[in-house]
């Protein structure tokens, strides 16, 4: 990095650090830890805890399912999904883009014998409708049956791309055609819901279970929901048990949880504002490549133009924009990721803006 480089940004970076790495590193708002420190606990294991509780209740009630499991992360809850819907080697059908193929180690496949059966994930964070309709199988002796099928909304690594409760009930139409349920990885289905004026419910009613985040953007400090049928809940309870994700005075944390559900649903739509207007800015920005019109709620991803006119390395721009105190994560597709969430302003907006540009007038090799 070039020291005019360092000279122009300098004052930026002095300031606080401004990362739009994730909506997972939010902090608890004051009302939490306050809530927190009062909350009244009791030993959750053996459903004694009474503001868990209240929280599985609030949360069920709010997506419209009968029951909902309070779970440490969102990456158990779609495993315990998986482990609850599906019979030991059952295939589960999932987006190629989707997190659960992706990012969740191989966990359906290490703890359920259940392989994905990936269809490609279409830009718009909904899947390639053919080529689902042909995952479905197990008639044949050779095959392995499907179990399940996954669907992530809104759609992570399509960049908050919202799908609406039509496609989700389109999506799921093969699967109900052969008798089989559809869980939703809903980490962010409260921005689906923001984004598009429904209450969450709305889009829960397309699926058969929902797991939902309480710890990116509605900001806990821990935990995830899945939620569905009351008989559902119970043997996910027990799938949660064998994960070890069994937590004793866990109401230290649903209380938490319960002030994301009451309080921090509508504001997601400042979050939505805060990435449009980044992205907006980000497009004016000479050698960036970004598409603002597709960006729905708090994700968005971007580029830099190379030479030849093709995708540039983008390391150097997210090293440079680091070292001026603005934190985005990328680079290994080649894209860099920006996520809004609560405790980023729209000043940071500005702030992280001014950093892009100053980035890309200095000479960083693209
Ligand atoms: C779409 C999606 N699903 C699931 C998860 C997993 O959540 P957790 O990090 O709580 O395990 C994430 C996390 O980023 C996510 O983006």
């Amino acid at each position: 990095m070039s020291s005019s480089y360092e000279a122009r940004v300098g004052a930026l970076a002095g300031g606080p650090k401004i990362d739009l790495r994730s909506d997972t590193v939010t902090h608890p708002t004051p009302a939490m830890r306050e809530a927190m420190y009062r909350a009244e606990v009791g030993d959750d294991v053996y459903g004694e805890d009474p503001t868990v509780n209240r929280l599985e209740e609030l949360a069920a009630e709010t997506v419209g399912k009968e029951a909902a499991l309070f779970v440490p992360s969102g990456a158990m809850g779609n495993t315990i999904a998986i482990l609850t819907h599906c019979r030991r080697g059952d295939e589960v059908i999932a987006g190629d883009r989707s997190h659960v193929y992706l990012y969740e180690v191989g966990g359906a496949a290490r703890l359920n014998g259940s392989a994905i059966r990936s269809v490609p994930t279409l830009a718009d964070g909904t899947l390639d409708r053919a080529r689902l309709a042909r995952a479905f199988q197990g008639e044949d002796i050779h095959e392995a049956r499907t179990g399940l099928l996954c669907v992530e909304d809104t759609h992570n690594m399509c960049g908050g791309r919202v799908l609406p409760p039509e496609t989700l009930r389109e999506l799921a139409a093969p699967a109900r055609a052969h008798g089989l349920p559809v869980h939703m990885d809903g980490a962010r289905v409260f921005n689906a819901a923001v984004a598009l004026g429904l209450p969450v419910s709305a889009l829960a009613a397309e699926v058969d279970s929902v797991m939902f985040c309480l710890s990116k953007g509605l900001s806990a400090p821990v935990g995830s929901m899945l939620a569905g049928s009351r008989a559902y809940v119970e043997e996910a309870r027990r799938g949660r048990k064998l994960l070890g994700g069994g937590m004793r005075q866990a109401g230290i944390l649903a209380a938490a949880g319960i002030l994301s559900l009451t309080e921090m649903v509508d504001r997601l739509a400042e979050d939505h504002a805060n990435a449009k207007t980044l992205a907006d800015g980000l497009a004016n920005i000479p050698g960036i490549t970004i598409a603002p019109e597709t960006v729905e709620t708090n994700i968005l991803f971007f580029g830099v133009r190379g030479a030849d006119g093709q995708p540039g390395d983008v390391t150097p721009l997210v090293t440079a924009a680091a070292s001026a105190g603005v934190l985005f994560s990328g680079g290994d597709d080649g894209r860099i990721r920006a996520v809004t969430h609560y405790g980023i302003t729209a000043a940071d907006i500005d702030r992280a803006l001014a950093a892009v540009a100053e980035a890309m007038k200095a000479p960083v090799k693209r």
